[in-house]
């Protein structure tokens, strides 16, 4: 077993959301140890969580640049050697950028940065950095997600015509409707959050969902948003159509008050030949559809699944994986990436989709803002 990956992880303290996942995620493979932190940017609160969770107390820094400072004094072979950024989106492009600049390899949370101007800039210094930079759109981890990505490649739809991806939330309809409380959430504050809440936030993997599992690229969008209420400046639902190609259309559905849907991100593909359809709320069924025979349930872990899905399964068939496994899955592509081992195209997401996913939020504020236009994507 090679020595586990020293990793620092920046935001995701006690009382935060998805803090809980990167850190089950890292350890579900038995790649990475945590050796040093900043979860809060209260001091009394991070060394009181570090010890909750018993991660050693004497790395826990008081701020993220007192953390670079200190790392950088530790010999090569004691210093944190990947942080993974966890904190409000604001943060995510110069704490990526400040790492990759000194020699740290990077797992970000999306959406990776605020615009797209910034995140043409850390693509800039991750080419010259030659570090790693893994993009956590945790969806892509899922066996089925994969084996999607697989069958479409392996040409089993023929020429795609068809993509209808939707991410329905209902949780900001219990915030939006109160003055003080729509006020009071970082995701509805563009200076936390960026330009968009909707497509920021939730739209941007139903996005880069759609370019993963086709291996196409969205060209141009046309965009309408709902605000819902004057004083909000965010958009909270918004409806998406994409051209991918003369004859390859189709829609990108977003909903922060979608009333009652839970974590609604659903995606299908239809082709010349047949279709695919996945929910995340059932991951471990990925339906194929045709206009002649009945339908076909593939499942994880099976021979008949590609090497890149089987690579995502760690059980034999029937015992259902989940969203930590998802994300598991991310983490272990990077390690292999940061060990410079081989791996597959797909493992974990990137820069590039990074890059992409800021091109795509950009184009649909342009859009619904220049009055709902066609925006042509780079
Ligand atoms: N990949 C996914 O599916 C997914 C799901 C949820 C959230 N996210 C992303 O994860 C990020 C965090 O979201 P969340 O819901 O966990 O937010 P949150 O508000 O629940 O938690 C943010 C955490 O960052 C900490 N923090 C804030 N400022 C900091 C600083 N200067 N230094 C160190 N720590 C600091 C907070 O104390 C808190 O622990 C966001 O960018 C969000 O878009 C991704």
């Amino acid at each position: 077993m090679p020595k586990k990956i020293r990793l620092g992880i920046i935001g995701g303290g006690g009382d935060s959301l998805i803090g809980v996942l990167h850190r089950v995620a890292s350890f579900i493979n038995d790649n990475y140890e945590i050796v040093g932190a900043v979860f809060n940017p209260d001091y009394e609160h991070n060394i009181a969580f570090a010890k909750e969770i018993d991660v050693p107390t004497n790395r826990i820094y008081k701020d993220f640049d007192t953390l670079i400072e200190e790392e950088l004094k530790l010999p090569e072979d004691e210093r944190i050697q990947v942080c993974s950024v966890l904190t409000p989106n604001f943060l995510h492009f110069p704490m990526a950028k400040k790492l990759l600049d000194n020699g740290f390899h990077v797992i970000c949370e999306k959406p990776m940065t605020m615009d797209y101007e910034e995140a043409k800039i850390l693509q800039e210094a991750h080419r010259n950095s030659g570090k790693v930079f893994a993009l956590t759109h945790t969806y892509t981890g899922y066996p089925m997600v994969r084996q999607m990505r697989e069958m479409i490649k392996n040409g089993e739809l023929g020429k795609i015509h068809k993509v209808d991806a939707r991410y329905y939330q209902g949780w900001i309809n219990t915030v939006i409707h109160d003055k003080e409380k729509r006020s009071s959430v970082w995701r509805l504050d563009p200076t936390k959050a960026g330009i968009s809440s909707c497509m920021g936030d939730i739209g941007v993997h139903a996005f880069n969902m759609v370019e993963f599992t086709t291996g196409l690229q969205v060209k141009s969008l046309l965009c309408d948003f709902n605000y819902l209420y004057e004083d909000n400046q965010m958009d909270v639902d918004g409806t998406v159509l994409i051209r991918m190609g003369e004859h390859v259309k189709g829609v990108i559905r977003g909903s922060q008050v979608a009333t009652g849907e839970e974590n609604g991100l659903a995606i299908a593909i239809y082709g010349e030949k047949g279709a695919l359809r996945w929910e995340q709320e059932k991951p471990n069924f990925l339906y194929k559809m045709s206009d002649t025979e009945p339908v076909q349930i593939y499942k994880p872990g099976h021979a008949y699944n590609s090497e890149l899905s089987l690579g995502a399964s760690k059980m034999p068939p029937g015992h259902p994986e989940g969203i930590f496994d998802s994300m598991a899955n991310i983490y272990l592509g990077a390690a292999k990436a940061i060990r410079g081992e081989q791996y597959n195209d797909g493992e974990f997401p990137t820069m590039e989709d990074g890059v992409r996913g800021m091109n795509f939020i950009e184009g649909t504020v342009a859009s619904h803002k220049q009055g709902n236009v066609w925006v042509e994507m780079d």
